[in-house]
Formats: C-alpha cells, structure tokens, sequence
C-alpha cells in the first residue's frame, strides 16, 4: 500500500507511525509513504496557498489552483482523500475497504479549510475522524494511515490479528487480561486459567456481546 499525503507540513509526518508495527511497514517497504508540500505546487514569489474568504468572514481558505494541480501530478490510481470534519465519518469498515487500494492520496486542510471545489470536483471522498474540529488534517491523515496500514497483510504479526478485534463483527472485543493472577486483590476470571479452550471462547463471545451491549448498542442494531 502506498500512502501520498499533500500538506502544508510534511514534517508531522511519519509521527506516530513511524514507531511499532507501522514503522516496521514503512522500513521493510510494505507501506511506503511519499509527502509532497503544498507549497511546491504554487508558481508566485511568495508560494502563497491561501486566500481571503469570497463573502467575507474571518480566517483563509486553501486555494484551489495548487491542490488540483498536485493530485494532477500524482502517480497513483487509488481514491483521492480529503480530510474534512465534514466528511464521512471514518471508521473499520471504511478503513478495510482503503486497506482493499493499492494507494491512497490523503489532502490535509489547514485555516478556514480548502476552496470548495476541491471536495466537489477533485476528491474521490472526504472523511471526517469524528465529531470535533482539529487545527489540521494531519492527525487525521496520520489516524487513517494507520487503521489501515494495520490491515495490510503482514503488517500485524500474525494475519489473524485484526480479525479478532473491536468492530470486526459488529462487536467490540472481549477483556484482556496477562499475568499475575491477582493484582491488588483482583483476580482474573477462573475460566481464562482454565485450560478450557471451548469454554474461554464462549466466555469471550459472552463478554464481547455484553460489552457492546452495554457500551456500544448502536453496533448491534
Ligand atoms: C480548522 S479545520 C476547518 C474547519 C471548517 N472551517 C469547518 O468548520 O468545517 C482545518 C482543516 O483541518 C482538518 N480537520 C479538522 N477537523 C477534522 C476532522 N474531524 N476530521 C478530519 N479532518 C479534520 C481538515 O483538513 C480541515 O480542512
């Protein structure tokens, strides 16, 4: 999988991803990553990428001109991204069908956000990562990076990994527990240091289903 991200701040990038299981991806070249600066994408003295809202109002507006012209320039075939808190909002579903693409190109908003055009007239899609406003997309580029880099075979170090957990079936994943048996006068549940397999996994199931139930109900409808 390759990852393409356009930004006014390349320098946030790899961040977190480039530590565990995701940093392993981009070293071995399993998921490779390629930043390109917005900036490169201007042609005026001042490499100016913003502008006054048409309307008035306060803060800038991302122009348009460079950000089609960078996408234009790109190599890859997969969807184009925009980053919006208006957008879809991004969750395990959505990150296994990117995992699906052989490459993804990610556009981080910055100010006021970007020129309408971009999202009606260049972008594929554009995703939100919940319900808040960040100063930038490139958390969020960095959040989608890396829900679906995980999801990329061999990534995870066993390929059963990411069928095992939260949101893989509607559900979210049974507790944890490692040693010591008791801590602070709290024991693990007898079944996990049973040796029953049949049981710890209708134990599992039973949690997982109770937990959703009463965290997260709206998976289960
Ligand atoms: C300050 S925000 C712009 C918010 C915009 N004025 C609005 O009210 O919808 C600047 C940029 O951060 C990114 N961003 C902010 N919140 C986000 C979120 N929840 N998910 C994804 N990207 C987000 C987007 O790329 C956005 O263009």
């Amino acid at each position: 999988m390759q990852f393409e991200v356009l930004t006014l701040f390349p320098e946030l990038f790899p961040g977190a991803v480039a530590h565990g299981v995701t940093g392993r991806a981009l070293s071995s070249g399993v998921v490779g990553l390629t930043l390109h600066n917005l900036r490169d994408y201007t042609h005026d003295r001042h490499r100016q990428v913003d502008d006054v809202p048409y309307g008035g109002g306060a803060g800038m507006v991302l122009k348009p001109e460079p950000i089609f012209e960078a996408v234009r320039a790109r190599q890859g075939s997969g969807p184009v991204i925009l980053l919006s808190p208006q957008g879809e909002l991004f969750n395990q579903r959505i990150a296994r069908e990117l995992a699906q693409q052989p490459d993804l190109y990610l556009i981080c908003g910055r100010y006021e956000g970007v020129d309408d055009r971009v999202a009606s007239h260049l972008v594929d899609r554009e995703l939100s990562i919940g319900d808040y406003v960040l100063t930038g997309g490139e958390l969020a580029a960095l959040v989608v990076i890396d829900a679906v880099s995980r999801l990329i075979p061999g990534v995870l170090g066993a390929q059963a990994s990411p069928l095992d957990e939260s949101f893989a079936e509607k559900l979210l994943e049974y507790p944890h527990y490692t040693r010591p048996p008791v801590f602070e006068g709290h024991a693990v549940p007898d079944v996990l240091l049973s040796g029953h397999h049949a049981e710890i996994e209708r134990w599992r199931r039973q949690q997982a289903e109770a937990r959703t139930k009463r965290r997260r109900p709206d998976l289960l409808s």
